[in-house]
């Protein structure tokens, strides 16, 4: 999609020699295949370095440059040049700052983000100039979903995807009522949505849903008002800085020993250790787990650590797998991110070995992953089981056009 931009560019620019050069190789090549050896792959990194969400992005980005420089920094055979933006987890800032990754920036791919809200509007700026986008993280469902697309492909999760399989999990653990607890965005009400799905289907009753404005942390007046429901158990999405605060007031309200928390694993990984005994006993499901028994499991958590001197986690390893979707797929084209419908079919066809297990995309390009079951134990997170095998998002809407 983007080198034949390039070769476009290269005709208006004629004026330098390398400009010349690559203006007639695009005359004899109109394929766009000499532009893509003409310089290096640019990839675009929207996602948040501050605020609630920052060491999410630092993960991601970490995860995907270490599957970069296992292949020799290179994507198909070619270089790599990083173009960062710090989005902030701020919807309204998101065509502006996605607008200058491709205009200015000139990307070829755009990867990002975390936060659903964001995703949303970067994607609306990949749609409308045809510029791919990998989203390592933000669960939208409607990004899979109604607003799908051919250039966009998401390597993490929808809301609905772990939320879903949690409504079973503690249905069968006996509750029969339930207060959700979130943050009002898109992400907080479709994995409420999931949960709700999957718990009423098994017979289980919401009483009430909580929400404060993303990313408040003010959670007392709510905890107090959650205490007062008596519900079975509570069903919390919160992630990065706003779960580490939600799991210690929780805890620091005694509802810990009372009424018990379930949430999809973004409410414990990446905080789970600093949250200490707050964190103990508490069951979430996600598409990945710390202790899962495979080498490239292993390998991979020993080489992100060696790397930068973090434990990894669910980002990490979306960031890891977003490196490897692109290597894989840029492998397959040699380099030529201009042959779209190449590209495009082959990202649709790899199957991805990954640390969470291996996965392959349904056709609105959502991973169809095993979402497991797990519960934090002595201080680590450790595997119970598998919540849901080989789950697919509906893709509810989609039509690829
Ligand atoms: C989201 O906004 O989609 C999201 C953010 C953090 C963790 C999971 C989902």
């Amino acid at each position: 999609m983007r080198n034949l931009e390039a070769c476009r560019g290269g005709r208006r620019r004629a004026a330098s020699a390398a400009a010349v050069m690559l203006a007639v190789a695009c005359a004899v090549d109109p394929s766009g295949a000499a532009a893509a050896e003409a310089g290096k792959v640019r990839v675009g990194l929207m996602l948040p370095y501050t605020g609630t969400y920052a060491a999410l992005g630092h993960a991601i980005t970490n995860g995907f440059k270490l599957a970069v420089s296992e292949r020799g920094e290179k994507l198909g055979g070619r270089g790599v040049e990083y173009f960062t933006v710090d989005d902030e987890s701020d919807p309204a800032k998101a065509p502006e700052n996605a607008t200058k990754l491709v205009k200015r920036d000139r990307v070829d791919v755009l990867v990002g983000t975390v936060h659903s809200g964001v995703a949303l509007g970067m994607a609306k700026v990949a749609r409308e100039t045809n510029t791919l986008m990998v989203d390592p993280n933000a669960g939208a469902d409607e990004l899979t979903g109604a607003l799908c697309a051919p250039n966009i492909f998401r390597t993490s999760f929808s809301n609905w995807q772990p939320a879903f399989p949690m409504g079973k999990v503690a249905a069968d653990m006996g509750h029969k009522t339930a207060v959700t607890f979130t943050w009002k965005y898109p992400a907080g009400d479709e994995s409420v949505g999931g949960f709700k799905d999957g718990f009423t289907k098994a017979g289980g009753k919401v009483l009430k849903d909580l929400t404060v404005p993303f990313p408040n942390v003010e959670f007392q007046a709510l905890l107090t008002e959650l205490a007062s429901l008596k519900p079975d158990c509570v069903y919390a999405f919160f992630a990065g800085g706003g779960a580490l605060k939600f799991i210690k007031d929780y805890a620091a309200a005694g509802l810990n020993t009372r009424v018990k928390l379930y949430g999809p694993g973004f409410l414990t990984d990446g905080v789970y250790r600093e949250a200490g005994a707050a964190a103990e006993g508490l069951k979430t499901t996600l598409h990945y787990a710390d202790d899962l028994d495979t080498p490239l499991n292993k390998k991979f958590r020993a080489d992100f650590k060696q790397r930068t001197g973090r434990e990894a986690d669910v980002y990490a390893v979306q960031g890891y797998d977003t490196g490897t979707f692109l290597l894989q797929g840029l492998d397959a084209v040699k380099g030529d991110v201009g042959a779209d419908k190449a590209l495009v079919k082959a990202w649709e066809g790899l199957t991805i070995d990954s640390p969470r297990g291996v996965f392959k995309l349904s056709p609105s390009h959502d991973p169809i992953q095993d979402i497991y079951l797990r519960q934090v134990t002595g201080g680590q997170e450790k595997l119970l089981g598998v919540a849901h095998k080989a789950l697919a998002d509906p893709g509810t809407g989609c039509k690829m056009t």
